[in-house]
């Protein structure tokens, strides 16, 4: 395939376990959940699933985890059952497209005030600015826990204590950091949003949130956004007040939630810790190695203890998307150019509307390929 530089998209490849067991599953009989006594099998891959994330985030209760197809669609759900009309919307200045669209969206059609934290050009955040941006109706704290373009992490638990001393919804798009940063739900947010093809290592259209205690509760503060029907309570044409059910319409995708339980005991085998540090070590590598090579500029933080495995780059003199293609061309190295459905980022970086060169690594990068990169880099 080349070598790969483009994780903070998707994984490129399951694990060995994770493509064993899918064979197994592809290969016999696939029922609904819920639908039928037989169905129970694909009810019983969903609990496994569910409990391994809340393993991962730390959450007591497993039925709190809702699958979804992905990122993108639990934000949508968590973002229009949560708001009312009238209400202000807080968000930060490197949010990616799978929040900046909707919240702009409910701006532009007048059912929402909407204000975006201001971060510095590196993708940083100082939580004190959230308590001056909080308005007497202030609902909802969207934001990411880090930037897909400038890897940089955000102070999101700083954001949310103060957010909740107001009473405002806290929800968290850990879409980048899932697998990858160690992270504790409870206490933390309202609404944690996962997303499975990134460094959970599941397959790409598998993805979910999690409810936090208060939310969880029927009469939380959320509205189901997507409805129809779930197999349960169906003498009622309202959404069942209780999960995971509330938040599950329609038929599932079983084998993507296979792929994440699969895929997320084996994180939880290898310790998130463990996974952070070795690929902490990649992205320190590459850092140090773009000091050496002149007239590329990298962006972010540049401290590997302060990102997650994702730098961009602008290369003097050349466009974005020359640089990725000469760079798959000539020496195989797959990056990701433009603007990685980011365009706020890019404003606070300061690389609108050119972009920038984006590496990101992930379980499978090794350092020799870190040091091809660089190579390729320089002779660029
Ligand atoms: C920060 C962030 N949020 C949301 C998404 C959307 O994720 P999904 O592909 O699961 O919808 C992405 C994907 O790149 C992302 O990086």
């Amino acid at each position: 395939m080349g070598i790969y530089a483009n994780y903070a998209a998707t994984s490129p490849a399951l694990s060995a376990p994770v493509v064993k067991e899918l064979s197994g599953y592809v290969g016999g009989t696939h029922l609904n959940a819920g639908r039928n006594f037989e169905g129970l099998e694909a009810g019983a891959i969903a609990l496994r699933a569910r409990r391994a994330m809340a393993r991962l985030f730390d959450v007591p209760d497993p039925l709190r985890v809702i699958f979804t197809s992905g990122a993108t669609q639990s934000l949508n759900m968590l973002i229009h059952g949560l708001i009312q009309e009238g209400c202000h919307v807080l968000a930060t200045g490197v949010e990616h497209n799978a929040v900046a669209r909707p919240l702009h969206q409910l701006h532009k059609n007048g059912v929402i005030e909407l204000d975006w934290l201001s971060c510095g050009p590196d993708g940083s955040l100082d939580a004190g600015i959230v308590r001056a941006a909080i308005k007497k109706n202030t609902r909802l704290l969207v934001m990411t826990h880090a930037s897909n373009v400038l890897g940089t992490v955000l102070p999101a638990a700083d954001c949310f204590r103060i957010a909740r001393e107001y009473g405002v919804f806290t929800v968290l798009d850990a879409a980048q950091t899932g697998g990858i940063v160690p992270l504790t739900m409870e206490d933390c947010c309202d609404a944690l949003v996962f997303a499975g093809h990134k460094g959970l290592g599941g397959l790409a259209g598998s993805g979910g949130f999690v409810l936090g205690k208060a939310l969880a509760e029927a009469s939380g503060g959320i509205r189901p956004w997507v409805s129809g029907g779930t197999g349960s309570a169906s003498d009622s044409l309202d959404m069942p007040g209780f999960l995971p059910d509330r938040f599950e319409p329609g038929t599932q995708n079983t084998i993507g939630i296979l792929s994440l339980a699969a895929s997320v005991e084996e994180v939880l085998r290898m310790g998130v810790e463990n996974i952070s540090e070795r690929e902490r070590g990649c992205t320190a590598r590459f850092l140090s190695g773009l000091g050496e090579i002149k007239k590329v500029r990298p962006c972010g933080t540049c401290d590997p203890a302060r990102c997650v495995p994702v730098v961009s780059v602008v290369v003097q003199g050349r466009d974005s998307g020359e640089a990725s293609r000469l760079l798959f061309e000539r020496h195989g190295v797959i990056t990701r150019s433009g603007l990685h459905c980011s365009p706020l980022a890019h404003q606070t970086a300061g690389t609108f509307p050119d972009g920038t060169v984006r590496f990101s690594f992930g379980r499978g990068t090794t350092e020799e390929e870190v040091d091809a990169m660089l190579e390729a880099l320089s002779s660029l």
